[in-house]
């Protein structure tokens, strides 16, 4: 691996500023560096140890503090209760209005204030610069890009039954219907809530349309919330529910991703970190699997920004000059190529050299620039984890039940929206 770009004046100057001698360099070195994050996939090992490693070569010993849990519903919580006690890691994995949220409580440090951001508005799309900057102050490092509105397609099996891929929702009926009738299983869900309203989004996306989704998931506008195209959405979800079958509910999306690349399903719905599982099995993308946009959102971009947010750490200059060094890290180009090429994602930074990423990051970076960019709020773009939790389980259970309406859930969308955002 090559070094990252850390120039030896750089790190000399931090150091003096921080008030530490080059002497004491090596025993501040080895103080281990906390850090939360919910990677626990095959392949989101893989990158994590990307950033182990890249870390390591700058000399900052990665402790993990690695939880379970879809979409990091599980390391938030964990998270709050360390950060009640008084002990927060160095740092943690925070994306979206959660930056905010953390921040308001006073726990954040300022990434201006560890080390020099100026290149930042040059490398960084506005959208990136956006999600991690709250009140004018970058309050988290912005590592990669997801997008979340993709459908996986099984190379194996549509070539075998020679299908074209689907563009709308009733050429994917129709696929799905007739892989069903050959005893085929057109598409695998996890059966959690958090994969339920992920494919929520893309069919909100496809039938509210950019600027409907954005009112109704970004602005919360009652009117849209409870508008007919949304009951016409939610009633689209249920019609894929037909699909889902009893022995994979409540499996996980660890699951879902193996049955479909050892080609026990035809589809799947899911963001592109689940590329990562299937690199680490030497599975290539074109080739095992091809990736396209979600039926009826071509042309949309539904984003999922990974960055991590630092804790303040006002006691210790080692500390504060690890944190330095760490945001120092994930910024440079080698670490986001790197760390992309195996998570599945692109670079947050869009001046890199993509030569290396498979077909499908390439799609993804070539659609990142042309298309409409939406927040995806089932990962906490546009709303914080708690509100995205609420909204999450209730899609799901609507999803799951047997009695509840399309008009139903959407008034109880509306009511539940209201109490969220009521301040
Ligand atoms: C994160 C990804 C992660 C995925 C599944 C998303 O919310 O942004 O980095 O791979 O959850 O764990």
């Amino acid at each position: 691996m090559k070094k990252n770009m850390l120039s030896p004046l750089y790190l000399t100057a931090n150091l003096l500023t921080l008030g530490l001698g080059l002497g004491s360099c090596n025993n501040a070195m080895a103080t281990p560096f906390e850090v939360l994050h919910w990677w626990t996939d095959q392949g989101e090992l893989h990158a994590k140890q990307v950033l182990v490693e890249h870390l390591k070569v700058n000399n900052i010993e990665f402790e993990d503090f690695a939880i379970v849990g879809e979409g990091g519903g599980g390391a938030i919580h964990v998270l709050q209760m360390r950060a009640l006690s008084g002990t927060p890691p160095e740092a943690a994995q925070i994306k979206g209005p959660d930056i905010a949220e953390w921040n308001n409580l006073g726990m954040l440090a300022e990434i201006d204030k560890l080390t020099d951001t100026g290149s930042w508005q040059q490398v960084f799309p506005q959208v990136v610069i956006d999600d991690v900057t709250v009140d004018q102050q970058y309050m988290a490092v912005p590592i990669n890009i997801h997008r979340v509105n993709w459908l996986w397609l099984n190379t194996k099996i549509f070539k075998q039954f020679a299908l074209a891929p689907p563009q709308t929702w009733k050429e994917f009926f129709t696929t799905a219907d007739f892989l069903a009738s050959k005893g085929v299983k057109p598409l695998v869900f996890g059966g959690t809530p958090w994969q339920d309203a992920l494919l929520f989004e893309s069919i909100a996306i496809s039938e509210l349309g950019t600027e409907k989704y954005i009112q109704a998931f970004v602005d919360f506008n009652h009117d849209v919330i409870s508008s007919s195209e949304m009951i016409n959405a939610f009633k689209l979800f249920k019609k894929l529910h037909r699909y889902a079958s009893p022995e994979q509910q409540g499996q996980g999306w660890f699951w879902a991703s193996e049955s479909f690349i050892n080609n026990q399903a035809a589809m799947l719905f899911m963001g592109d970190w689940v590329k990562g599982s299937w690199t680490v099995a030497g599975k290539k993308a074109m080739q095992d699997y091809q990736c396209i946009p979600a039926p009826g959102t071509k042309g949309v971009f539904s984003y999922n920004i990974d960055s991590f947010v630092l804790f303040k750490k006002l006691h210790s200059v080692v500390e504060q000059r690890n944190q330095a060094i760490f945001v120092e890290t994930l910024v440079s180009p080698e670490f986001q190529t790197d760390f992309s090429k195996v998570k599945g994602s692109i670079p947050a930074r869009t001046d890199l050299d993509l030569s290396g990423f498979d077909d499908c990051s390439l799609q993804s970076a070539a659609d990142f620039k042309s298309n409409v960019k939406v927040p995806s709020f089932t990962q906490n773009m546009a709303t914080s984890s708690h509100q995205q939790g609420q909204m999450t389980q209730l899609i799901s259970n609507y999803f799951n039940s047997d009695t509840l309406t399309a008009e139903e859930v959407v008034q109880q969308l509306g009511v539940m929206v209201k109490a969220l955002t009521s301040k």
